[in-house]
């Protein structure tokens, strides 16, 4: 019988003597659970205890508003003052008293965001209408310092919470990626070289948190093909991306590849997640379709992860780990979309 024992190694995570018990993660996941200011609610509590009592290794909170302004949807988790320590705080609890580690994901939803949510116009980088979002504005230079320092409080209330590490959200379009996407910044000051917004929070965020606490980076990769339009990611950019992430004090890579995980990059065979190991030595995290422990353990196996984050497959089983573990993938729930739907009926179909 397979136990997947790949997949049940500890790993030091960066720094501080942080250990993942295992190399299984929660991903991140918004499921619009919150109170309608964004505070943890009861449901969210029970959600991540019983993905602890599954046997994964370390919850990634969902992302969470490190400022009102960046808020993206309705009832999504906030951590923009003091007051919502403390649901932190609960959410916290219940993975430690499973052995699960536990850390936020701070976010900023920028352009992603609408007029009727926020109560103001949202912003960006530059001027900037991401599909499906009302039109943002440029942030002035007086507004981005806030924010860094939104992102720095917002690290410094999760410590408070009890948290073992921190990532921040620097993918999937959101205010971070759009400063680093140069077909959305294009400004003129020194916010226009890609790299200074996100070095620059991530600067902040390790001098809040000290030199002990993990700091995990989640990025995607928006465009990758040599004749793709406005300003593609080229293995040099991305180069130049992780080198100075690093510098400013990023331990852990979380490479989200959506569904793409077994895709070559950059018109080459090589998966997006090794061409970061060309380039950094830093752990992987990697996120993208690996549903089963099979496909897990397989990946890791051949050198594209160090740990690996399951969402979705996480959604319809919350013991996915512990059967993988006893060698009963067959007995795991398989993910399916009306499982995700009926999170929004308030059902935990993985319970
Ligand atoms: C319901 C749902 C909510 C998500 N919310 C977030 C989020 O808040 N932050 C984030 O970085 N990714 C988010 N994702 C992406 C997942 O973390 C993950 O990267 C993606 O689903 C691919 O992994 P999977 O194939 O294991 O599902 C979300 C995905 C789903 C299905």
């Amino acid at each position: 019988m397979n136990h997947f024992e790949t997949l049940f190694q500890p790993m030091p995570l960066g720094r501080g003597g942080v250990t993942l018990p295992n190399r299984l993660l929660m991903g991140p996941m918004t499921l619009n659970q919150a109170t309608d200011s964004g505070h943890i609610t009861p449901w969210i509590v029970d959600w991540y205890r019983r993905r602890a009592e599954g046997g994964i290794g370390a919850i990634i909170g969902a992302a969470v508003f490190v400022s009102q302004g960046g808020r993206g949807w309705a009832n999504a988790v906030g951590i923009a003052d003091d007051s919502y320590t403390e649901g932190w705080a609960r959410c916290v609890a219940a993975a430690h008293a499973q052995g699960a580690l536990f850390g936020t994901q701070l976010f900023h939803g920028g352009a992603a965001s609408k007029v009727a949510l926020l109560g103001q116009q949202p912003v960006s980088a530059s001027e900037w209408t991401r599909e499906g979002f009302d039109p943002a504005r440029a942030l002035t230079g007086d507004e981005i310092e806030q924010i860094i320092a939104d992102f720095a409080a917002g690290a410094r209330r999760s410590l408070e919470a009890g948290c073992d590490f921190v990532e921040l959200h620097g993918a999937h379009g959101y205010l971070l990626h759009q400063f680093w996407r140069q077909d959305v910044n294009r400004r003129t000051d020194q916010w226009g070289d890609p790299v200074a917004f996100p070095v620059a929070v991530t600067r902040a965020v390790r001098e809040a948190i000290g030199p002990d606490v993990p700091l995990l980076y989640r990025f995607s990769i928006h465009a990758d093909a040599p004749d793709a339009p406005n300003h593609p990611v080229t293995p040099e950019s991305l180069r130049t991306f992780l080198e100075a992430l690093e510098g400013a004090g990023v331990d852990v890579w979380d490479i989200s590849c959506w569904r793409e995980s077994r895709r070559g990059y950059f018109g080459t065979e090589v998966f997006l997640p090794d061409w970061v190991q060309r380039f950094s030595n830093k752990p992987r995290i990697v996120a993208g379709n690996l549903l089963t422990p099979e496909e897990g353990a397989a990946y890791l196996e051949e050198g594209h992860a160090e740990a690996i984050a399951l969402a979705r497959a996480l959604i319809s089983d919350a013991a996915w780990a512990n059967k993988a573990r006893r060698g009963e993938s067959a007995a795991i729930r398989p993910f399916s979309e009306e499982d995700r739907q009926a999170i929004n009926r308030g059902i935990d179909p993985g319970a």
